[in-house]
């Protein structure tokens, strides 16, 4: 089954096919990083206005790569939400309109259940039962789940997502953004162990996460000690305090991540999201799970961040499990979840 699938929740315009949920066939990423860098953050009205003029070329660009032309597509996919509204309806607008067109069924899909289907994009395949972390911009979740399809929620960020920790230390710190590649760079030239941050564990009653405890620390070090220089020379060096605040963020995921896989007697842990391409993380788990004998499976590179081989994958098993929707040019963009997407009917 050949899937069509549109990402536009946010600073990305992607398009993809992918076959039986699994075999990505194209995947066209249009990044918008150098139209809302110089504000530090994602300016909304901008990202609507930008996706209007990549989503054609993108789309084309999918078909084009994979080599086929649209009456070959079986299903279109698409990002329902949760996104920037402006932007999402960009990535809706185009996928009704093609359905309407060709009469090919479409779905809308959660964001979130997105990146969970990036870890079956690994050349490892899954294997269940399973604990995954998403952990992304938007979300910072852990979920057990026992087959494709059902993810019960263990835990979730009670304030900032990591992501957005990574963003918010980058921009306080004039880095630029999006913060989390930068940072990830930077502390590759630093001491981990130069400054210690505190680590938010919150008890061993809850999977929950915290983020915003360690945000403050960076700020507060920031007041006292000053701006930073890098190399040597100043009072402290750059690299130092962002590998000391990344090696924090990366101890809070993993304490989580590999206490859940313990409490539920489960093998394998998946871990998802743009935060997945942390090149310390990567390391991190990768060791902890040798250790304690977890098989450690992560997304591939080129599908942590936002991507629509992931929607298309999602949309699939969507459909291969409940069938086509019955009104698929009625359902609305939602900007943020008022359901959980994963609940048992
Ligand atoms: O999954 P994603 O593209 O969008 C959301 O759904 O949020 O994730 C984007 C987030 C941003 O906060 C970005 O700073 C972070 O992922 N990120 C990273 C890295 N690459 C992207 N964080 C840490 N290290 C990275 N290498
Ligand atoms: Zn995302």
């Amino acid at each position: 089954m050949l899937v069509f699938g549109i990402e536009t929740s946010c600073d990305e315009t992607a398009a993809a096919v992918v076959k039986d949920g699994k075999e990505v066939l194209s995947n066209i990423v249009s990044s918008q990083i150098s139209v809302h860098s110089p504000f530090g953050g994602v300016v909304p009205e901008l990202a609507a206005r930008h996706h209007l003029e990549a989503i054609i070329p993108v789309m084309e660009k999918a078909l084009d790569e994979a080599s086929i032309s649209f009456d070959r597509i079986d299903l279109i996919s698409v990002t329902q939400g949760p996104g920037l509204i402006g932007a999402l309806l960009v990535g809706i607008s185009a996928a009704k309109a093609l359905c309407y067109v060709t009469g090919i069924p479409l779905i809308g899909v959660d964001h979130l259940y997105g990146h969970i289907q990036s870890a079956f994009f690994a050349e490892e395949p899954v294997e269940f039962p399973l604990i995954l972390l998403v952990v992304s911009g938007g979300h910072t979740s852990l979920f057990y789940s026992e087959q494709i399809g059902s993810y019960r929620l263990l835990g979730n960020t009670r304030d900032d997502a990591a992501g957005e920790a990574f963003d918010k230390v980058a921009k306080m710190l004039g880095l630029g953004y999006p913060g989390g590649i930068i940072i990830d760079r930077l502390a590759g030239e630093g001491n981990p162990s130069a400054f210690h941050f505190p680590r938010a564990f919150l008890g061993k009653k809850t999977y929950d996460f915290s983020f915003s405890g360690i945000k403050t620390a960076v700020v507060n070090f920031i007041r006292d000690y000053g701006m930073p220089s890098t190399g040597h020379g100043g009072t402290y060096r750059l690299e130092d305090l962002a590998a000391s605040f990344q090696e924090a963020v990366v101890d809070m995921l993993l304490e989580k991540s590999f206490r859940a896989a313990e409490d539920f007697k489960v093998k394998h842990l998946a871990i998802v999201g743009g935060v997945a391409a942390n090149s310390r993380l990567r390391k991190r788990f990768l060791e902890e799970g040798e250790f304690r004998g977890i098989k450690i499976h992560l997304a591939p590179l080129n599908f942590c961040t936002d991507n629509a081989a992931m929607i298309a994958a999602a949309g699939y098993h969507r459909f291969v499990e409940k069938g086509p929707d019955e009104n698929p040019l009625e359902f609305e963009p939602y900007s943020r979840r008022v359901e959980d997407p994963f609940k048992p009917e």
